[in-house]
């Protein structure tokens, strides 16, 4: 059972993502955190994100212990990340990772839910169930904001909307894997919608993809 959630920055795909995977025993990956890994990699070996040669070789030796650091979850990060995810040579050098724990989730798990912007289309176009998860800009740039002085950190809403929207811009205009639904994705428009009702109405379509025709 492959679970695939795709959407622009901000929308609530993770916050989705672990709650199904905690409802329905699926192993969660948070592909983002592969591409933010490797912005900071390049970041801290004093390089530019943009740089493909850089970047990809940041992707070819990633360590893994990076995955869970907090210093992924900044804005600089974020940033990065949509810089390298646009090397061809990057997401080449990621692919098989992802796709490796798509199809052997670690036990005992019975399938895996992946969220990022090519899941549906180009990871794991073969999922049983394929989201794609979005919200206005305003209201995810709201949410953002909200999210990031929960932690602490100073955040003004506009200028977290404007950094959102140049992110999103490149994002979907990238030529390779944008982000961009698949044809058989369902699309969940969140602006209106608390985390409650979107985990009910996502909860309901993976009943009823588990249920064999
Ligand atoms: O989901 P996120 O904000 O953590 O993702 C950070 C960046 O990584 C995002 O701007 C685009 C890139 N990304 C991608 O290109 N493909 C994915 N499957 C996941 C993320």
């Amino acid at each position: 059972m492959i679970v695939a959630i795709d959407g622009p920055a901000g929308a609530g795909k993770g916050t989705l993502a672990r709650r199904l995977a905690a409802a329905f025993n699926l192993a969660y990956l948070d592909t983002g955190a592969l591409y933010r890994a490797v912005g900071v990699a390049v970041l801290d070996a004093g390089g530019n994100p943009a740089d493909p040669a850089a970047a990809e070789s940041a992707a070819r030796n990633l360590g893994l212990d990076l995955l869970d650091s907090p210093r992924l979850r900044t804005e600089a990060a974020g940033d990065a990340a949509s810089q390298v995810a646009a090397v061809p040579g990057v997401r080449a050098a990621l692919l098989e990772f992802q796709r490796q724990f798509a199809h052997h989730p670690p036990s005992p798990c019975v399938g895996a839910v992946l969220d990022g912007r090519d899941i549906g289309t180009v990871v794991c176009p073969e999922a049983r169930l394929k989201l794609f998860v979005t919200a206005s800009a305003e209201e995810r740039a709201r949410r953002r904001t909200l999210e990031l002085r929960g932690k602490g950190i100073a955040a003004i809403q506009d200028r977290v909307l404007a950094d959102m929207l140049a992110r999103d811009e490149r994002d979907r205009d990238r030529k390779v894997a944008p982000l961009a639904p698949a044809n058989d994705a369902v699309v969940l428009d969140t602006t209106d919608m608390d985390a409650d009702m979107v985990f009910d109405r996502a909860a309901a379509l993976v009943r009823n993809a588990a249920t064999p025709a």
